[in-house]
């Protein structure tokens, strides 16, 4: 398993310590309307027919010209899916819907606000707002195919507008989650070279209206700090008739998209026919460096793999009401609310709010009251619905034909509770397996074809080969009772295609670790390092134990512990700073701060400035459980923290040997800080998993 010289304690070495558990089947009502239930599916997509039965999915788009070769290896690990091919994903997205579908609803908002009425687009809205904000990105910001763009905004039918508008003239989006702070979102729009930043005055977020424009002035000022200048900030209006926030407009620089919009009322844009290969957006995501990494995903490649996958796993028809409850600011949402969906003409919810507010009811009044008959969440939220409201489900009229998880294993029970309570048995549920990275799922039961097991995520889908490795390259096979490293060992559309502007690291973080033939333009010579540890049972399903590298899935979205530990380093007083995951009941894992201080500085108010530093730079989601201060960090002898003591510690493992360190005294200390004077707690209990490579 892999570590680095600083000894961190990964997630996945705090695995999960499930059983196995008996199989689920999927109902025969179900089965009877799904999309895929002929199981001669796997035949078609079997090694030997790799990667020509990707063509399948290909075929789900209408291309402006055909390609005419499947994939390129040509410049491995730089793949290229469906080469010579041209489309437009805003045109696959809408337009060719609109004969059949022009009334149907897109999209259909719901406020967090229960007195505001739903926002209801129909494709042919939709394709007027669309057509309107191209000409407006084009004609007034005179933005291009190729350039890029930093949207940071709330869950508003105007984010999937400015998304699809950019895709129409094959400008690269680069969405930032709205709840990242404002210097977060700065410094993203340093390194994809954004000139245009599109923000959004104000939003609710459990009853409170957020300012969220004074956010965009803060990211103007670190992107200029960092050597960026915004030549103009767009603010959508959250209100027809207010503003959503004090903040003032900056003259000659901010512009209210609504007002500008006016003067291209009507106005139609010609979809941009795009090559397969042209990137379509930028999604930053954290990785084991301080800076976040701007995964870069294609148009052919990623349309085509979100439009199988949400065919064929999420079961998604025309006339289904679908309902993902991530955020757009996420791969999930992008992959799985906007572009996935939309490909299909399905009719997709978007919640602006907090799932439990202002009750644990709400996400199932919503689903009643809109007739949504899939959906899809994070265990996180599965676990707080469950904890604050586990009778609700029952008080509603809902009947989902197939629910989906994503982010995180999630453990049997509250797989459980999902399955009886929110599916009410009636519901196949897919534990979806996949990153920011491979644009669409990996690993997911097929519902229409495989049993369920809680636990597990499931069978390779179609047209993936993982294999699992140990440290030193040896495969451990399924059935082996052991974990390690998961790797995929071919290409596949939905991977990105490069790290935005550092194609070393992309080689490096992803594909050095296990290959051997660094000039090889054979796809095998290549297979692709997850970052996670995974275990492989004798029926072939696998289960995902968390990352195996210095990030921490907290409640499904991945931080950086090095990007924590430098926003606390921010704060005068410390000295040093070590960040740990941490087991949390609800959000699965949590980040626990460690910090030592400089010399005769006093500690009263520092763990709260350190919080607020990591809230400044990251966000609120970033916020750790508790900061420690300590009298020292536990240190080799060559002076490197020795993290993985920390997180034993803070999980209540026992820290194991630590007579090598230079200053071993102190670990005593610190357990007894945090796990008070009794003896040291031992992992509790049973294991059903070989720990990486060792019994246990
Ligand atoms: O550790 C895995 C975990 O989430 C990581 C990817 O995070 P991110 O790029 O933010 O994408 C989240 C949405 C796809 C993975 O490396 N993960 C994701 N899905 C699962 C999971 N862990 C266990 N089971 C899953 N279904």
């Amino acid at each position: 398993m892999a570590k680095d010289d600083e000894g961190r304690l990964s997630e996945a070495e705090i695995a999960v310590h499930w059983k196995e558990e008996a199989v689920y089947r999927p109902s025969t009502k179900f089965v009877g309307q799904a999309n895929l239930s002929d199981p001669a599916v796997r035949e078609r997509f079997a090694e030997k027919n790799f990667p020509e039965c990707y063509r399948e999915f290909a075929d789900l788009l209408t291309w402006d010209k055909y390609w005419t070769q499947t994939l390129d290896t040509s410049k491995a690990p730089f793949w290229k899916w469906f080469v010579g091919g041209r489309l437009n994903v805003s045109y696959n997205c809408i337009d060719r819907h609109l004969g059949q579908y022009r009334n149907k609803a897109a999209i259909v908002w719901v406020s967090e606000d229960e007195n505001e009425p739903d926002q209801v687009l129909t494709f042919q809205e939709l394709y007027v707002r669309v057509n309107e904000m191209a000409a407006y990105l084009r004609d007034f910001c005179g933005l291009k195919t190729g350039d890029r763009v930093t949207i940071h905004m709330p869950m508003v039918p105007e984010l999937p507008i400015t998304m699809l508008a950019c895709a129409r003239i094959g400008v690269i989006h680069s969405v930032v989650f709205g709840g990242f702070s404002g210097e977060a979102c700065g410094t993203r729009i340093h390194d994809s070279q954004s000139r245009i930043l599109i923000s959004m005055d104000g939003y609710y977020r459990s009853g409170k209206l957020l300012d969220h424009k004074v956010n965009a002035d803060i990211a103007v000022k670190k992107a200029a700090e960092e050597g960026t200048k915004v030549e103009k900030v767009l603010v959508w209006k959250r209100f027809r008739d207010k503003s959503a926030s004090p903040t003032p407009m900056v003259e000659g620089r901010d512009f209210i998209v609504n007002d500008g919009l006016k003067a291209f009322r009507g106005k139609r844009v010609e979809p941009v026919s795009m090559p397969a290969e042209a990137p379509l957006f930028l999604m930053y995501t954290s990785g084991s460096t301080g800076k976040p990494k701007g995964c870069q995903h294609s148009t052919g490649g990623y349309l085509s793999y979100v439009a199988g996958t949400s065919k064929w796993v999420q079961d998604i028809h025309p006339t289904d009401v679908y309902w993902c409850m991530a955020d757009i600011g996420w791969i999930t949402g992008h992959s799985y609310i906007v572009y996935g969906p939309l490909a299909l003409a399905a009719t997709t919810v978007m919640y602006e709010g907090v799932p439990t507010f202002p009750d644990p009811g709400r996400p199932w009044r919503i689903a009643e009251r809109l007739g949504v008959n899939i959906f899809h969440t994070s265990p996180t939220a599965i676990r707080s619905l469950r904890k604050v409201g586990p009778d609700e489900p029952a008080k509603y009229n809902i009947h989902f034909k197939c629910m989906t998880t994503v982010g995180e294993p999630i453990e049997p029970e509250a797989w459980k509770w999902y399955y009886d309570n929110v599916g009410k048995g009636e519901a196949a549920i897919t534990d979806t397996w996949w990153q920011t990275e491979t644009g669409g799922f990996l690993c997911t039961t097929i519902p229409g074809l495989d049993p369920m097991k809680p636990g597990s995520a499931g069978p390779p889908f179609l047209g993936i080969y993982p294999i699992i490795y140990d440290e030193k390259g040896q495969e451990i096979p399924p059935g082996a009772g052991r974990a390690g490293n998961i790797c995929i060992r071919n290409p596949w559309p939905g991977i990105f295609q490069t790290i935005w502007g550092d194609a070393d690291r992309f080689v490096k973080n992803y594909y050095a670790k296990y290959n051997h033939k660094p000039g090889s333009t054979d796809w095998h010579d290549w297979p692709y390092f997850a970052g996670d540890g995974a275990v492989w049972a004798p029926d072939g399903y696998l289960r995902i134990l968390g990352r195996v590298d210095d990030v921490i899935n907290v409640a499904g979205h991945r931080l950086g512990t090095k990007e924590i530990e430098s926003a606390c380093l921010t704060v005068p007083e410390i000295a040093e700073a070590a960040v740990v995951p941490v087991v949390d009941a609800e959000r699965g894992r949590v980040p626990e701060v460690y910090v030592s201080l400089k010399p005769g500085v006093k500690p009263e108010g520092v763990a709260e400035k350190v919080s607020k530093a990591i809230e400044t730079v990251i966000g609120k989601i970033a916020r750790p459980r508790v900061v420690r201060i300590v009298p020292d960090m536990p240190k080799t002898r060559s002076g490197k923290i020795m993290r993985r003591v920390l997180a034993s510690i803070s999980n209540q493992m026992d820290y194991g040997d630590i007579t090598t360190l230079a200053n071993p005294e102190v670990v005593e200390q610190i357990r007894v800080q945090v796990q008070g004077a009794g003896p040291v707690t031992h992992k509790a209990g049973p294991s059903d998993i070989k720990e990486f490579g060792k019994d246990v």
